[in-house]
């Protein structure tokens, strides 16, 4: 499995260890949670820190943008040295218009639903991102309990991506820990995203466990 832990449960005064620490345990990438406290009720990093973060560590960073207007943004981020820029599908955007604008500059993108938006409604722009990020809990705040009802669109979203043979993968934001992560690698996840499990406890060991779960389809 593919783990992409979100630095948003660092410790900010050990951040650049943590995040060597993370890489050595076998992060695949990092994952941004960039809040603006007005698309969430919550703020957090802007893009000072992103490049201060891009300087610790040569492995993908995403930028999930929970931000009002990810158009206008998603551009600084970029330049501040995220490769994956990822836009929720509540946001008001013109979304099409964003991936190509990712595209062309040759970043890649990612597409994010919330829990209450249903996968049916997304089919269509699933093929145009290179991850499909799943909330299994209401962004915004780390440490979470995972909404275990999330599970049926996880398999529908595999379903519809192994059908159409498309390559997007899919990836689990929210309450992950040693006891939610079977269940999301089960029904059809590719990357976990992890916060409080992985920093709020030893890194090394939280991370190994999330990177030798296998994926057994049932
Ligand atoms: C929630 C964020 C998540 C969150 C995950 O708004 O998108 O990435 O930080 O935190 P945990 O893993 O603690 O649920
Ligand atoms: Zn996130």
């Amino acid at each position: 499995m593919k783990v992409s832990p979100s630095v948003i449960s660092c410790k900010l005064e050990l951040l650049k260890d943590q995040i060597e620490t993370s890489a050595s345990s076998g992060a695949d990438q990092f994952h941004l949670d960039i809040m603006d406290g007005h698309f969430v009720p919550n703020l957090t990093m802007g893009q000072d820190l992103i490049a201060a973060i891009r300087r610790c560590t040569d492995l993908p960073l995403e930028a999930h943008m929970m931000v009002t207007n990810p158009d206008k943004y998603w551009k600084i981020f970029s330049k501040s040295g995220a490769d994956i820029l990822m836009f929720h599908y509540e946001s008001p955007v013109n979304l099409k218009k964003c991936f190509g604008e990712v595209k062309d500059s040759g970043k890649k993108c990612g597409l994010v639903i919330n829990p209450d938006t249903p996968f049916n409604i997304v089919k269509d722009l699933v093929g145009e991102v290179e991850i499909l990020l799943i909330m299994t809990v209401y962004p915004g705040f780390s440490g979470q309990n995972f909404i275990n009802g999330m599970i049926p669109k996880i398999r529908e979203a595999r379903k519809f991506i192994d059908d159409n043979s498309l390559e997007t993968e899919i990836e689990i934001d929210g309450g992950i820990n040693d006891k939610t992560c079977s269940a999301a690698a089960n029904a059809g996840a590719d990357i976990l995203v992890s916060a409080s499990y992985i920093y709020n406890g030893n890194i090394r060991k939280n991370i190994g466990h999330l990177k030798n779960l296998e994926r057994t389809r049932i």
